[in-house]
């Protein structure tokens, strides 16, 4: 089977879906790999490197004609979906629920498209997940970024000059990004907070070296490890209970996501008006309408004396090593959707049923068929 990669279409993205070495892991199986001209430049990745693990450098038109796999990062273009063959296979992220023009349009275009941000979260999928693989590096960098913002260092140290105290870090959400952020900070030396809706993430947090600000309220339901509903009681109880932390912080990074729904606002502006001059705020979900009222997108503003960053993609700022874990979390996903002699298509099996959007010009993902129903 002939895979393509195409380049990233989408603005400031350096990611690619593909690494020369993982590509030279698809040869060996018997793939074959074809690469968009530059589609690896901004990651780090020439030509000439997949050109040497046994990949063909073509232009688009020939990639979109050749292809049976197509395999990007971010959702394609109307463009991008108009020059596919009927039948083509396009893995790629495509945030099914919230793009139903997109899915609409793969379906008639008789795409077959499986869809990364859907990978069930069971420890079969755990490396094929990309939600995890990307979000992981992303709480490392919001960690960087805002240390970089703040006037001051994360460790204690002891100098002849005097004694500087350590930092202070609040960190809402204990998901992926939320985790490996604990951990950044902690390797720098910061005292680290953090707030979870999910009572499972005290211990995991603990684990890390931080301190579980617990909230005494009712009104969470934890659906599949999902945080998928926090009643109005809950929010105002967590707000008292992390006010203080708040007006201690040096750095806050929020990373809070409710599934399906806009991400809650768990910083107001009076809450902003708390915190010491000169701290900052990364607010990690501000592509989903932000966890801090007054952060915005992709932009780093200032209010009341706080510093507020607001970046977007942060996994595409560190692009070389996202790239490697997107291609293995892609390479172990193809691997097991087929074998020797083509796609398997086990329309049963819960990885290919959780992923799978559109097939054959039809709509094929439960969620969208009840949605539908
Ligand atoms: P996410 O990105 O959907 O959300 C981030 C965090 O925000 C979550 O921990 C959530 O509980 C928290 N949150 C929501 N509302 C909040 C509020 N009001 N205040 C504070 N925190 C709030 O989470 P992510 O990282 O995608 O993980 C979701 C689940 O999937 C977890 O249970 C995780 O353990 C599980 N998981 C399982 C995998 C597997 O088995 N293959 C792989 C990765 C994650």
């Amino acid at each position: 089977m002939k895979i393509f990669v195409l380049k990233e279409s989408r603005e400031k993205e350096n990611r690619v879906a593909l690494t020369p070495t993982v590509a030279s892991q698809f040869i060996k199986q018997g793939y074959t790999c074809l690469i968009e001209k530059d589609a690896g430049y901004n990651s780090n990745f020439s030509n000439e490197s997949y050109q040497q693990a046994g990949c063909q450098i073509i232009n688009k038109s020939e990639g979109f004609a050749l292809a049976d796999i197509i395999i990007k990062v971010n959702a394609p273009t109307d463009e991008e979906i108009s020059a596919m063959k009927t039948g083509t296979i396009l893995i790629s992220y495509m945030y099914h629920l919230f793009n139903p023009e997109l899915v609409k349009k793969m379906a008639q275009a008789g795409i077959s498209a499986f869809s990364m941000d859907a990978m069930p979260r069971i420890s079969r999928a755990q490396s094929m997940d990309a939600l995890s693989s990307q979000n992981n590096l992303a709480g490392y960098k919001a960690v960087i970024l805002g240390a970089d913002a703040l006037g001051k260092i994360f460790p204690l140290m002891m100098t002849a000059a005097g004694t500087i105290t350590p930092a202070r870090v609040l960190i809402f959400g204990a998901g992926v990004a939320g985790l490996q952020a604990v951990a950044t900070a902690k390797r720098l030396g910061a005292i680290v907070e953090v707030t979870d809706v999910r009572p499972e993430t005290k211990e995991q947090v603990e684990s890390l070296g931080g301190k579980f600000i617990e909230v005494k309220a009712e009104g969470v339901k934890v659906e599949g490890g999902y945080a998928k509903e926090v009643s109005a009681d809950y929010l105002a109880k967590q707000k008292e209970a992390v006010n203080k932390s708040i007006a201690q912080a040096d750095l806050v990074i929020t990373t809070a996501l409710v599934a399906g729904k806009k991400a809650p606002v768990l910083i107001t502006e009076e809450q902003v008006g708390l915190m010491k001059l000169g701290s900052v705020i990364v607010d990690m979900a501000v592509e989903q309408g932000g966890n801090c009222a007054l952060s915005e997108m992709d932009k780093t503003v200032v209010k009341n004396g706080v510093t507020i960053v607001g970046k977007c993609n942060l996994p595409s700022s560190l692009a070389q090593n996202a790239s490697e874990l997107y291609a293995k979390n892609i390479y172990n996903f193809l691997t097991h959707l087929s074998n020797k002699d083509g796609m398997k298509w086990e329309m049963d099996e819960e990885i290919t049923t959780g992923t799978l959007i559109t097939h054959q010009n039809k709509i094929v993902h439960p969620s969208l068929q009840q949605a539908t129903a």
